[in-house]
């Protein structure tokens, strides 16, 4: 070989080798996503801890197989009003659109929930949206599921709670349908500031706080409940989990400007990716027992009239054989 040829291939072995380095350090640290090299059916591999584990996040809820359980009511501590220090700041993390409740004087407790059977009272950190959602109910994907993302109390800090199972965060998920005719107002805070964050690292602290509950149903009574995981890696299997069966109405204009606004990718990347199908794809319950809350308080109480009716004219009937 000439000296030049060997230069060459020199130099060539090398930046092949840097380059089959960096894909390996890129796929095993912060290198997952949602495409077809980096997506979920990736993870289990990627990131076998806890990722690859027989209690995983998000499952298909199937109605009839969750079974009846009485839950105290759940109590929401600043999701109505916004407590009085609260900054609200909305940011593209790469993966989702994400509202981080934040405290002007650093307090962890400004919104809170509790009740509802949950083990302990939990700070909210954040909440983020999928689009479409991660659970389905029945095989149902929805247009899109709301995380709010809260850490158990008794441990100090977020992180700390964030390898505790199973107790360590809970997760309340609202699925989100496009049949309303009008926007929602609650989503349209987040509609409104898509452009902000359109990229990878962008964030936009809102002037004033909205309402928390602004984006929940009605209806927080009736909820499905179970024991899983973290949706994204590390899939830490930490979560309460706390879905409810009745879902947010918001307009095709809305789910079509989460589809359409954001990308992947940090501003000036080449080849931009639309950030949409940010989903992981359901999990086996191996076993697991999803719980139905069914609160039918307010639900006219038929069925239990009848069946005394049943039970009444069987027992005078029994009696009269
Ligand atoms: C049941 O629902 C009613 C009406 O929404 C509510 O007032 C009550 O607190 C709920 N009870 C429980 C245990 O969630
Ligand atoms: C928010 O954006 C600013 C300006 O680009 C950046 O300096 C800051 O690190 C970002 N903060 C977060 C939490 O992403
Ligand atoms: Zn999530």
């Amino acid at each position: 070989m000439l000296p030049l040829q060997q230069q060459l291939t020199g130099m060539l072995v090398g930046v092949l080798t840097a380059v089959v380095l960096f894909s390996t350090a890129n796929a095993q640290h912060g290198g997952w996503g949602y495409s077809s090299d980096n997506g979920p059916a990736t993870w289990p591999n990627n990131y076998p801890n806890w990722c690859n584990g027989q209690k995983q996040s998000p499952i298909d809820v199937q109605s009839k197989s969750a079974v009846q359980k009485s839950f105290p009511a759940l109590n929401f501590k600043g999701f109505d009003t916004p407590p009085a220090d609260a900054q609200m700041r909305i940011k593209n993390n790469g993966h989702a659109i994400q509202v981080d409740l934040l405290s002007k004087t650093g307090k962890t407790d400004n919104y809170q929930i509790s009740g509802g059977g949950l083990p302990g009272t939990y700070n909210v950190l954040q909440f983020h949206f999928h689009w479409g959602s991660e659970h389905t109910v029945n095989g149902k994907r929805y247009d899109a599921e709301m995380h709010v993302v809260t850490w158990n109390s008794k441990y100090p800090t977020a992180s700390a709670a964030s390898t505790v199972t199973p107790d360590g965060f809970a997760v309340l998920s609202v699925l989100l349908e496009a049949t309303s005719q009008t926007a929602n107002p609650g989503m349209q805070n987040i509609v409104s500031q898509l452009s902000n964050v359109a990229n990878k690292g962008m964030n936009y602290t809102y002037p004033t706080s909205f309402s928390v509950n602004s984006l929940f149903p009605a209806d927080k009574a009736n909820y499905w409940r179970y024991m899983g995981s973290l949706t994204t890696p590390k899939c830490n299997e930490v979560v309460v989990w706390t879905i409810f069966k009745t879902s947010l109405k918001i307009s095709q204009d809305q789910i079509n400007a989460l589809k359409t606004s954001c990308y992947f990718n940090s501003a000036g990347d080449q080849d931009q990716q639309q950030l949409n199908n940010n989903y992981r794809t359901t999990n086996p319950l191996n076993g697991r027992t999803v719980f139905d809350s069914s609160n039918t308080s307010g639900v006219p109480q038929l069925a239990p009239t009848v069946l005394a009716l049943v039970i009444a004219v069987l027992s005078s009937t029994a009696l009269q054989l």
